[in-house]
């Protein structure tokens, strides 16, 4: 029996603007719990649309998306916000850390937003703390680096900062939208076997995005987002 997704877009349709072309007419597409999803598409195709559906950021004009069993059109704009920091973990292009803050606080951030994240911690026998300090070392970044600002760090630094910031407290679900394509390919094939490896010991399930088909050996599946997206061959040929 399969175990229900930790994601799943059902039937759904999105535009940007009413009148706009289809961005997106994905009939089915899901991951399953602890599943590490390769989704590969040209610039532009609707990848980080995808994640900003996923993440409940936008909505689709139909259709459905679920996260961890509910239906987020369903919640209020509040309980949204909330049933993401508890489930999902993202890594963003550009990281988005708070530049003022440090390290240390960038890792514990969604700590603060996430009950069920500090109760799984607990559970762990650890604190936050402990917890980020542990996850700051299974990444490679030194002890020093956690008290300095983000803003001072260096790309790869920030890059495995905000790895942990996802991981931290295990959400069911890593989303990460382009994280290595800053990265010389030593480098971005070190960052993922990290993220991979780390992703696995917490449980968690990764779909990671990127315009690079040649990172997809590492994932147990890899998807095409035409493949899934039917709305690209409706659009009229330019
Ligand atoms: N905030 C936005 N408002 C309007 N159009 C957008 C917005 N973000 C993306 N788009 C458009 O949606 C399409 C898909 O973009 P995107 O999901 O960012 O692609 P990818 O992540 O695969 O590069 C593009 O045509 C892009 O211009
Ligand atoms: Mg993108």
């Amino acid at each position: 029996m399969n175990a229900p997704p930790v994601a799943a877009l059902e039937s759904v349709r999105f535009r940007w603007r009413r009148g706009a072309a289809l961005c997106l007419a994905i009939d089915a597409f899901g991951v399953a719990p602890g599943e590490r999803v390769f989704l590969h598409g040209p610039s532009g195709s609707g990848k980080s649309t995808l994640l900003a559906l996923v993440g409940g950021v936008v909505a689709p004009e139909s259709g459905r998306v679920v996260v961890q069993g509910a239906d987020l059109a369903a919640l209020s704009p509040a309980a949204r916000d909330r049933h993401r920091a508890e489930h999902l973990g993202f890594i963003f292009q550009m990281f988005n850390l708070i530049p003022y803050l440090s390290a240390r606080d960038n890792i514990l951030l969604p700590c603060r937003f996430s009950p069920r994240r500090r109760a799984r911690i607990a559970a762990g026998g650890g604190t936050p703390q402990a917890e980020a300090a542990r996850l700051a070392e299974r990444l490679d970044l030194a002890p020093a680096l956690l008290d300095r600002p983000a803003a001072e760090l260096s790309v790869g630094q920030q890059q495995r900062v905000a790895a942990a910031r996802a991981l931290i407290g295990r959400p069911e679900l890593v989303i990460a939208d382009e994280p290595t394509s800053a990265l010389d390919a030593d480098r971005q094939r070190g960052f993922l076997d990290l993220l991979l490896g780390e992703s696995a010991a917490a449980g968690a399930a990764v779909l990671f995005v990127s315009h690079d088909p040649r990172l997809a050996g590492a994932f147990d599946r890899a998807v095409a987002l035409a493949e899934i997206n039917a709305a690209r061959e409706a659009a009229p040929a330019a």
